[in-house]
């Protein structure tokens, strides 16, 4: 009997972290965009992310600085903590070289750490060795700047929405979200199991072994992760994004029905159908929809299991939750030299973190909590006329 209680809570429990609403038509429309904060040489997201940041050098400090500067400065209600690691590599002579990974978290207001479970906002910093001076733009500085905006873009929703609740739901007092921004993803030499992924390594081996108190919801913070969703590769035109998995393919259809909403409603301005676009082409027949995600409706039986090495693979190992938005093929510049700033399609760069920001807000359930007038000074719209 006990047993059974003891179980019932439990599944209760589990069944709460799922929660997902869609945000409405008007929300959807007036996601911020990042303005001139993306531009690649003086926005002041991603331009001091377009530079060498191999691990272990200047480079890649003066890069972690400017995201804990970010956090600081314009998310003061973020913990940042900051994880490291050492490892040598195959060009490091013997030398241990140093990995650190930031971790940003927001939960809600007197929770108890091991009680929340998170949306993780994953991609790595760090940019690859070989060739001399590569960027790595759309590897991973652009995804990157996209969790940066999109953490900003949701911050005042969530203070809203956890302001005005009245401490009885349980999913709204429980329910976080975390940033990952890891290093050392990119081998030195060439791809192996000891050489890449170093800090998504010692990050999900550590967090096994870290518990939260006995009385604690969720073990450890691999626990606490709901789903880990890991962006790569992403800033080329014309991405596709499969479906690489079956137990997270909820999520993915989650995500491919905003971006269908997102199209339809003529936000995406990759679209060839998007107003920009229409104007500057002869012919107004609308054209096919070119999804980033077009496996929505990817049956049961069509996961053939094949997917890409990336930073998900020790924390999958460990039975977390993964969604994975990668292209696959991988755009042309990867591992080029010519995945620069210059090489990046701005208007897939936005689409893509307009799409992420609805998905976050869809999971965090923040329809109702923006306040689209507050960032926009000079604008005299008002709500209440
Ligand atoms: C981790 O490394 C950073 C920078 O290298 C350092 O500032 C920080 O104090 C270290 N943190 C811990 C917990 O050792
Ligand atoms: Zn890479």
């Amino acid at each position: 009997m006990l047993f059974a209680v003891a179980l019932l809570t439990l599944v209760s429990f589990l069944s709460l972290g799922s929660a997902y609403s869609d945000l409405s038509d008007d929300t959807l429309k007036n996601l911020p965009g990042p303005g001139d904060d993306f531009d690649i040489h003086k926005g002041s997201i991603l331009a001091p992310i377009l530079r060498t940041r191999v691990s272990g050098t200047e480079g890649n400090r003066a890069v972690r600085q400017h995201f804990i500067d970010f956090f600081k400065s314009q998310l003061p209600e973020w913990r940042i903590e900051l994880h490291n690691s050492t490892s040598t590599t195959p060009v490091s002579g013997g030398k241990e070289v140093p990995f650190v990974n930031l971790i940003a978290t927001r939960d809600p207001p007197g929770s108890f750490e091991g009680d929340v479970s998170r949306l993780a906002l994953v991609a790595h910093y760090d940019s690859k060795y070989t060739p001399k001076g590569f960027i790595g733009a759309i590897d991973s500085a652009a995804p990157c700047a996209m969790i940066m905006h999109v953490a900003r873009s949701i911050d005042a929703a969530l203070t809203k929405k956890w302001a005005a609740s009245d401490g009885d739901d349980f999913d709204v007092e429980h329910k976080g979200v975390q940033i990952l921004l890891l290093d050392g993803e990119e081998a030195f030499r060439s791809w192996t199991d000891t050489d890449s992924l170093y800090g998504a390594r010692a990050l999900a081996g550590d967090w096994e072994s870290t518990f939260h108190t006995a009385a604690s919801i969720y073990r450890t913070p691999l626990d606490s992760i709901e789903l880990f969703l890991l962006l790569d590769l992403l800033g080329s035109a014309q991405p596709r994004v499969p479906s690489y998995f079956k137990t997270t393919h909820w999520a993915y259809k989650h995500m491919a029905n905003a971006e269908d909403r997102l199209r339809k409603l003529g936000v995406m301005k990759s679209s060839p159908n998007h107003a920009a676009n229409m104007v500057k082409r002869e012919n107004k027949k609308p054209r096919a929809e070119p999804y980033f995600l077009p496996e929505g409706s990817k049956a049961d039986n069509a996961f053939m299991g094949g997917f890409v090495q990336d930073d998900h693979v020790p924390f999958m190992a460990r039975g977390v939750e993964i969604l994975h938005i990668i292209p696959t093929p991988f755009p042309r510049v990867w591992h080029e030299i010519t995945d620069d700033g210059e090489h990046l399609d701005m208007d897939t760069v936005e689409d893509w973190t307009k799409l992420v920001m609805a998905f976050a807000a869809e999971w965090m359930e923040l329809e109702g909590f923006f306040d689209f007038t507050a960032g926009k000074r000079g604008e005299t719209t008002k709500s209440e006329l």
